[in-house]
């Protein structure tokens, strides 16, 4: 399996690839089932979910699965409610803002809270060849739209409460990780063959804030993640700059954005990590020979060593193409077919 190869840094035939968000918008499907289901609904229904969730490894080509769903979905259960809204993302009911906001969340049982989660996952895996990759919000990314309320650009209230009550933080990132412990090991015992964490927006920190605030908690993650059969990923945007934090991690695989190259990233972190990425999604929109061309740059610099997952730097957005993403797709892998099994 050339996705769980690359993960486990071992050599493969191909560069795999699969995208993030590659379920979405910019399928006709999609918004057809959309027309008559919110996101969450398709979350709540194991049959209607695995279908979306298959849906674009048979139209890609895809070397992987990623299950449909939502980093806010394990929250609900914790006592947080929110609603996805369309074109903005999550937004939280009572923003957390204060130690008792923090003390009241807790912990869930998840084949009561969320059984449909763990039905898809069994049904992906009856339907799809490709490995099935499980995911969880990292607890900082969590921590913010629980304390913003919705997205935000400048995460002040959340920066505040790392700040001005540090043990108040502390115990949300203690609290978070726990859940994103039991809730990936659930979905690794369901069938999930691999596991991404999505730290989307730990790029706001500083090198030293992430070390001080985040680091320990992401730490205890993949610590105990590593005693799993299935390979983890950590992924963030704009985190070029923490790359080196990152070096005593026990995730298998660093995902990183555009704003980074593939050599300077694998420079940056462990000897023993693989590395995932990164075409900025926006080259979807340019002529094919341009997007070609950087992609044969982006998988060129990725086969120096082995280890290497070709993928978006962030999400596909909803205007895409799926025919430019099917010819991606197909370039990766004669591209790097080519290369791979002359040498
Ligand atoms: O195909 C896949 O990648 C799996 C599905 C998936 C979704 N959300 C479905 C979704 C995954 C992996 C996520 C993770 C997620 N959700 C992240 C981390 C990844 C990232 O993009 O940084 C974050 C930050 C969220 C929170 C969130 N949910 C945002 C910012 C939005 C976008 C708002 C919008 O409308 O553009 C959502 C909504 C959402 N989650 C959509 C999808 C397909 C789009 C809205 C819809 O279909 O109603």
């Amino acid at each position: 399996m050339p996705f769980l190869d690359a993960c486990r840094s071992q050599k493969s035939t191909r560069v795999p690839v699969w995208y993030m968000r590659q379920a979405g918008r910019y399928q006709p499907e999609y918004r057809e089932i959309r027309k008559n289901y919110s996101l969450l609904e398709i979350c709540e229904r194991p049959e209607l979910c695995a279908q979306v969730t298959s849906l674009p490894v048979a139209q890609l080509g895809v070397d992987a699965a990623i299950l449909f769903s939502d980093i806010m979905v394990p929250v609900g259960p914790m006592g947080v409610n929110f609603e996805i809204v369309e074109g903005r993302g999550p937004v939280v009911e009572h923003p957390l803002r204060t130690r008792q906001d923090v003390d009241a969340l807790h912990g869930f049982d998840v084949h009561e809270a969320l059984p449909h989660v763990l039905e898809t996952i069994e049904r992906v895996k009856d339907t799809v060849a490709v490995p099935l990759i499980g995911f969880a919000g990292a607890p900082f990314t969590l921590a913010s739209y629980m304390i913003e309320g919705g997205p935000s650009r400048d995460y002040l209230h959340t920066k505040a409460m790392m700040y001005g009550e540090p043990d108040v933080f502390a115990n949300l990132m203690e609290k978070l990780s726990e859940m994103v412990i039991y809730y990936l090991r659930a979905q690794i015992t369901a069938g999930a063959d691999a596991v991404q964490v999505f730290d989307s927006w730990a790029g706001s920190l500083s090198p030293k804030d992430y070390e001080t605030h985040i680091l320990p908690h992401m730490q205890r993650i993949f610590h105990a993640l590593s005693e799993e059969e299935a390979p983890s990923i950590y992924f963030g945007v704009g985190t070029g700059e923490l790359l080196p934090q990152f070096k005593t991690l026990k995730a298998n695989v660093i995902g990183v954005d555009w704003r980074v190259s593939i050599r300077a990233a694998r420079e940056r972190v462990s000897q023993a990590h693989a590395i995932q990425g990164n075409l900025d999604p926006a080259l979807l929109l340019a002529p094919f020979d341009v997007l070609k061309a950087r992609a044969a740059e982006i998988l060129t610099e990725g086969m120096e060593k082995p280890g290497f997952i070709f993928n978006l730097g962030h999400g596909v957005f909803p205007t895409a193409s799926m025919d430019t993403l099917r010819r991606l797709t197909e370039f990766v892998h004669e591209f790097s077919e080519a290369r791979l099994t002359s040498s």
